[in-house]
């Protein structure tokens, strides 16, 4: 009698990849700037209607080395940083206050496109915070006023009064602006990035950055 573990096992050996559409990639035309290359990358995807191609997955480590990851999305990029949004209550916050190295990952399946990014964290300034906090909805405020994020939910009803009505929580911003205290971006270091472009042919092309004190160098990587 078959399973559902062994259904998976028959679909995953139908599964195919790379999607037919994926474009090339001549690592000869890339930029010089990894930033510079990823924008490119990243507008191409929203050009082909990737779904949510600013979402990404972060990668952290504990205090006792053990690794996590979760998908979050991209608040901003400068030349040198990936700026992600975490509370510092939160696991993730934790990790990335108390071991301030992450790696991200964006994947763009229609495109055959991965972007790796790894490197050492650094919290925002609380201009740039707070920035980021008045960009966002007074859903996601009054939620991280709350302050409970990845915490135990044992009372459904408190859930649903807090995201039904943020006036309550909201109603400090009375007196001015109000960042949620824990609350902060967080800056990943783009000193080494890797730009993978799956090609039909199995010839995967793989561009890898690296920076160092004078500049950005480049290596092409076995696929
Ligand atoms: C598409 C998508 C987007 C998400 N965006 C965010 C986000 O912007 N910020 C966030 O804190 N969690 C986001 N999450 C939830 C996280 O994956 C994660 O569950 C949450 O941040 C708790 O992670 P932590 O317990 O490691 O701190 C998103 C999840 C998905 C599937």
């Amino acid at each position: 009698m078959s399973s559902p573990v062994a259904d998976l096992r028959s679909y995953l050996a139908g599964l195919s990849w790379p999607d037919p559409q994926a474009p090339r990639f001549d690592p000869d035309t890339a930029p010089a700037d990894p930033v510079e290359l990823f924008a490119q990358w990243l507008e191409a995807a929203v050009e082909a209607g990737a779904p949510a191609p600013h979402v990404m997955t972060l990668a952290t480590v504990d205090a006792a080395g053990r690794p996590d990851a979760r998908v979050t999305v991209l608040e901003d990029v400068d030349e040198s940083a990936f700026w992600v949004a975490a509370s510092e209550t939160s696991p993730k916050g934790k990790q990335l206050g108390r071991v301030p190295v992450a790696a991200l990952v964006f994947h763009w399946p229609s495109l055959g496109r991965q972007v790796r990014v790894r490197g050492a964290v650094r919290p925002a300034e609380a201009a740039r915070t707070a920035a980021a906090f008045e960009r966002l909805s007074a859903h996601q405020r009054a939620d991280l006023l709350a302050d409970r994020q990845s915490g135990p939910l044992h009372d459904e009803v408190w859930l649903s009064d807090a995201l039904g009505d943020p006036t309550e929580l909201l109603a400090l911003e009375g007196a001015g602006p109000v960042t949620a205290p824990t609350w902060r971006l967080w800056g990943v270091d783009a000193g080494r990035m890797e730009f993978f472009q799956a090609e039909r042919d199995g010839h995967h092309v793989r561009l890898r950055y690296s920076r160092s004190e004078s500049g950005y160098g480049t290596e092409l990587l076995h696929p």
